[in-house]
């Protein structure tokens, strides 16, 4: 009979089931929509994520995940089953898969234990839980065995994780809760008081995404963007420069760099030392943002690179540390 073990990054903006031998075979927002009277599931993932803005009123659109942890118990439950049952289905197995899972650095005890029995819960065997910037390394092909610093910063959706990783464990570490979305928020907020013009979140996403910057581009750029005018109740549409982003994404910025200026301060020197040699190791969908690798290096004076995979490298590591527990467990 064949073994199912499979890694997943719950995170607070998308799913990510890696299936052993398989690769990523889901990668889905973290998005459910059901019906408010029955509870009736209507849509999951993408298609969730489209209805938002876009729904009757008997309808929810919900994200079951805050700034990576569960918020909504029962949701996150339905959709973590939804999503293992189709990861299942792409392989003929009638066992109970081994299931490894992330959550953030900074999580409690108690959100940690609501992760591992929301697994459970969804007919996993069993559940390991681990570090999402531990994963990530292990997903980038960071070799975090070894006596010496690495150091990954994962900005994701809901949060930060900052870590300093040496044989294997965290040394130092920082999860804050701002990240990815937040940039969203900050974008929504900036248009509304400069323009008058209120956007949905998947157009300040879209902004962030086409033009957005955390430090300044070769040459400005601009986007149309289309909303409510807030003095006339029409619809309108403006421009948008990606020099204007920098200053709306400012104060977000300036939280994580300073969570980040943080960590490397109370680090133990020897380990800050490796650092400086090694670089920064940056994932997360948040660390795709136009910019974050030159604005790290010029605030920290150390160089910093985004992972090829920035949006999978959770769920990969995640992935292949099951594997690599069912060999030992096989070799033992
Ligand atoms: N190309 C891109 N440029 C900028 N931001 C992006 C890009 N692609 C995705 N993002 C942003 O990355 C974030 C999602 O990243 P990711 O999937 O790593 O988060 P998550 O793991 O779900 O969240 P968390 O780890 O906080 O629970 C979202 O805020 C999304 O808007
Ligand atoms: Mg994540």
């Amino acid at each position: 009979m064949f073994d199912m073990d499979i890694g997943i990054d719950l995170g607070t903006a998308n799913v990510l089931v890696y299936v052993k031998g398989m690769g990523v075979v889901i990668n889905q927002p973290s998005v459910v929509a059901f019906e408010k009277d029955t509870k009736k599931l209507i849509a999951i993932g993408t298609k969730a994520k489209k209805m938002i803005g876009r729904v009757p009123e008997n309808i929810d659109v919900i994200r079951p995940l805050k700034q990576g942890v569960i918020s909504d118990y029962t949701v996150t439950e339905r959709m973590l089953k939804a999503f293992i049952k189709q990861a299942m289905s792409r392989k003929a197995t009638l066992r109970r898969p081994k299931v490894c899972i992330c959550v953030p650095s900074g999580v409690t005890e108690v959100e940690r234990r609501a992760v591992e029995d929301a697994a459970y819960r969804t007919g996993a065997r069993s559940v390991l839980i681990m570090e999402e910037p531990v994963a990530a390394a292990i997903g980038a092909n960071v070799d975090i065995i070894q006596p010496c610093g690495n150091m990954v910063v994962d900005i994701g959706g809901g949060t930060t994780d900052i870590a300093v990783i040496s044989l294997g464990g965290l040394v130092v570490n920082r999860s804050l809760k701002v990240a990815g979305d937040d940039y969203n928020e900050a974008m929504i907020k900036y248009i509304r008081r400069k323009y008058n013009l209120l956007i949905g979140e998947p157009t300040a996403e879209e902004i962030k995404i086409e033009i957005g910057s955390v430090y300044p581009r070769p040459s400005d750029d601009y986007m149309e963007v289309k909303g409510r005018n807030l003095l006339n109740g029409l619809p309108d549409r403006i421009q948008v420069s990606a020099n204007e982003t920098i200053e709306a994404f400012s104060e977000v910025t300036a939280q994580i760099l300073n969570a980040i200026l943080g960590v490397l301060e109370i680090c133990p020197p020897e380990l800050a030392a490796d650092i400086s040699q090694r670089g920064i190791v940056l994932s997360g969908g948040g660390s795709m943002i136009y910019g974050m690798e030159q604005l790290i290096e010029a605030k920290t004076g150390i160089q910093a690179m985004v992972v090829e995979q920035a949006l999978e490298a959770v769920a990969l590591g995640a992935g292949k540390s099951v594997e690599f527990m069912h060999k030992l467990k096989k070799d033992s």
